[in-house]
């Protein structure tokens, strides 16, 4: 596909995606949305390719949803339209993508971060859901999201005040689970996903859904939940592959089967 709004580079089995509206602060319009899930869509369909990394500028990840695009909107059209609804395919990505944050992460930067799998943060990262100084609220589930990886406290006092965490603060909060210099954040966020990729590809799909049938399940169905496609593993080649490997002290030859 040819892509407006995004630089798509493979390095190896992984895939980079670079957000590029520089004028704009990475705003997410609607050609952003189709840029990403395009991608997304390709990403995932290509068995050459085993992990994504999102990335932004230096200065922002991405400043939010687009304000002059949705300025004049109303109630009608925004609710007819369903419009930022379509950001929750974003989610159904099954391979891993992780979210490289640098500068900005604000509004809907911030919510589409906590959309992929993990964060890694430069130590420039500010995240923040300022949606109540514009007189409305996160809408791609910034207020679900962020409350389940912060907390209430944290996340209360961030969606009332619009109170930016640095990296620092989102590193302890549990917002992201690395903070890097800036100037190693694309490398090491390549670096991460180019080992997750080289995982056995059926145990990274179900590691993925396990993790996050923790967000929708009570404990016992979790744990049900996760018994369940471990026991499926022991059903591929990957786990006899990689059991063997383990005692004959080599490492494994993977075939995703
Ligand atoms: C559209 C944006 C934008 C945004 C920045 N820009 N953020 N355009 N939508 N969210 C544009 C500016 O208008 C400006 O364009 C250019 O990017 C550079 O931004 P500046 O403000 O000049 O940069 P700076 O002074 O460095 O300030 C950076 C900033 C500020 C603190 C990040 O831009 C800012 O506060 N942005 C808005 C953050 C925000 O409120 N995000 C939440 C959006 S609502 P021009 O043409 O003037 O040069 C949201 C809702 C999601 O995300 C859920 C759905 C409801």
């Amino acid at each position: 596909p040819d892509y407006q709004t995004l630089l798509v580079e493979k390095r190896g089995r992984v895939t980079l995606i670079t957000l590029n509206r520089p004028q704009a602060l990475n705003a997410l319009n609607a050609q952003v949305l189709d840029d990403l899930l395009a991608a997304l869509a390709v990403f995932d369909a290509d068995e050459g390719q085993g992990c994504a990394v999102l990335t932004g500028s230096d200065k922002a990840f991405a400043a939010g949803a687009d304000i002059k695009e949705m300025a004049d909107m109303g109630f009608a059209a925004m609710y007819g339209t369903n419009h930022f609804a379509g950001w929750e395919r974003f989610t159904q990505t099954r391979k891993p993508v992780i979210a490289a944050v640098a500068g900005y992460a604000l509004g809907g930067g911030c919510e589409v971060a906590m959309m992929c799998d993990f964060i890694l943060a430069a130590d420039t990262a500010k995240f923040g859901q300022p949606e109540i100084k514009l007189g409305v609220s996160p809408g791609m589930g910034g207020s679900q999201r962020l409350t389940r990886a912060v907390g209430k406290a944290k996340a209360m006092e961030m969606v009332l005040t619009g109170r930016m965490m640095d990296a620092a603060e989102a590193e302890r909060a549990g917002l992201v689970s690395r903070v890097i210099p800036a100037a190693d954040l694309v490398d090491e966020a390549v670096k991460v996903a180019t080992a997750i990729a080289a995982m056995p590809p059926l145990a990274v799909l179900a590691n993925k859904e396990m993790v996050n049938a923790a967000f929708e399940t009570n404990l016992t169905q979790g744990v049900q939940f996760e018994r369940r496609l471990f026991n499926g593993l022991f059903a591929t080649q990957d786990q006899k592959e990689g059991m063997a490997a383990f005692v004959e002290k080599r490492p494994g030859n993977w075939t995703g089967k």
